[in-house]
């Protein structure tokens, strides 16, 4: 028998049963419930979607409590060590790790699709120099719809595979045209012969030189940041996009709308806060002072805190060993001592004890970013650029699933009862 839940209506004395369903009950059972049939019946009431599941997924697996990370049953922390960025944009896209001839076919689909248009490129061209590299790369992909306007047969499987090589293709080669523009520099056209890392570190940093070849180093470390950026299941942007999509919009512009929703300070715009609010603090000494002032209710420790993680995001953890072989070649950042100082200080004190916060995911990686010479405000692109894999990964899903409906949510109105209009002469 399964499992159910009772509810007994104190306002009419009626019972009511709702099925329990992997530990949830379905938000519609509550519309049974109400005091006369002219009634609309209960609602559930979820600001932020505190505790609504929206879906059913089978990518990524997140608990909270216990800090564990799993794409497709695969533990972060295996997948960050033995394997690569699109490696797991495929186990993300397709739900198993590809054989040999599997791999190969996905890593020549994405990268021959890193091109852009050519008129892409003049697209950019117009943003001014200091455009935030967010807003250009939004705008670009959103632009990208109007190139391939048979994405919007969203209904056709191969229609989307195809939008999906393009989609994680083309936003490396956006995100370093967002650089360059800004600098002025020439547009570097892809390398397919290095790796997807690889070849986005020459289209970034390339000058002069007939063949730009990354540091192996960096680059691995670049991979392993991808590949922990690459999904973190229904998180804002990642709703973002399923919303979007779910109203038979094409890939690019519900993939613009994700990056809008990454874009914020709360959530993917989080590492470019953290090197702003470390260069703030400037010395380990006022670090004491500062978390005063955060538990002041002044700012918040950004990097820190998450909506699942109520323990130490794995994330994280991996992050900071990386974080010391980058510093290896690059020599160390000295932010990072006020970093080790601020999570010291934070994970003894109550205040950041009491409410579970631990550095997540930004924390350190901005430094890392820093240490390899990317300018603060791409941090939020080089969320954006693996990210992309788990909204493809999200969409695709989302597109075959039998339950799936336009996403819309209901209200609680609490604005004026009805009231008859006042001409403007008669206006107090
Ligand atoms: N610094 C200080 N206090 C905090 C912080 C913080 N970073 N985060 C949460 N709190 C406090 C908050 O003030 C509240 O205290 P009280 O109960 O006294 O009012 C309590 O902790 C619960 O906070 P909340 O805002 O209800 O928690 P949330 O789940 O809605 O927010 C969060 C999650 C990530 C938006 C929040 O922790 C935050 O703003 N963190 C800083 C921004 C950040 O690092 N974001 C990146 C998230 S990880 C990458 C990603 O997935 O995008």
């Amino acid at each position: 028998m399964s499992e159910t839940l009772e509810i007994t209506d104190n306002r009419t004395g009626n019972n009511c049963q709702l099925e329990i369903d992997q530990g949830t009950i379905r938000a519609r059972d509550l519309r049974q419930i109400k005091r006369d049939e002219h009634e609309f019946g209960l609602m559930s009431y979820d600001p932020g979607f505190d505790n609504t599941a929206s879906c059913r997924s089978a990518i990524t697996e997140l608990d909270g409590e216990r800090g564990i990370l799993r794409y497709r049953g695969y533990p972060i922390e295996q997948l960050a060590e033995q394997s690569t960025f699109l490696e797991v944009a495929y186990l993300l896209v397709h739900g198993e790790l590809p054989t040999k001839s599997q791999l190969n076919s996905w890593v020549h689909n994405i990268m021959y699709h890193t091109v852009l248009h050519e008129k892409t490129k003049k697209l950019m061209e117009g943003f001014h120099y200091d455009a935030h590299p967010m807003g250009m790369l939004i705008s670009t992909v959103a632009a990208l719809s109007t190139f391939y306007p048979d994405a919007r047969k969203v209904q056709e499987p191969e229609t989307r595979m195809l939008q999906a090589y393009r989609l994680i293709g083309k936003m490396s080669t956006i995100a370093s045209y967002t650089y360059r523009n800004s600098r002025g520099l020439p547009y570097v056209y892809p390398d397919i012969s290095l790796s997807y890392t690889g070849n986005f570190l020459n289209m970034m940093y390339r000058r002069v030189e007939p063949r730009y070849q990354p540091d192996p180093v960096l680059e691995h470390a670049l991979d392993v940041l991808f590949i922990l950026h690459a999904d973190h299941e229904q998180n804002c942007s990642t709703n973002a996009m399923r919303n979007i999509s779910s109203s038979m919009a094409d890939p690019y512009v519900s993939v613009a709308g994700a990056a809008a929703a990454l874009y914020g300070p709360l959530h993917g715009g989080a590492n470019e806060a953290v090197l702003r609010m470390l260069n703030e603090i400037d010395s380990v000494k006022r670090v004491p002072d500062y978390i005063k002032r955060v538990k002041a209710g002044e700012m918040r420790l950004m990097g820190f805190g998450h909506r699942v993680y109520k323990n130490y995001d794995p994330r994280a953890t991996i992050i900071k060993k990386t974080a010391h072989q980058v510093f290896e070649v690059t020599g160390k950042n000295p932010l990072i001592d006020i970093a080790l100082e601020l999570e010291r200080i934070a994970l003894e004190d109550d205040y950041f004890v009491s409410r579970k916060l631990y550095p997540n995911v930004d924390f350190y990686s901005g430094l890392i970013y820093e240490a390899m010479e990317f300018p603060t405000s791409i941090f939020t692109v080089l969320f954006a650029i693996p990210r992309t894999a788990g909204w493809v990964a999200q969409w695709i899903e989302q597109m075959v699933d039998p339950e799936l409906k336009i996403a819309r949510p209901r209200q609680i109105y609490s604005g004026p009862a009805k009231r008859d209009f006042i001409p403007l002469e008669k206006r107090s």
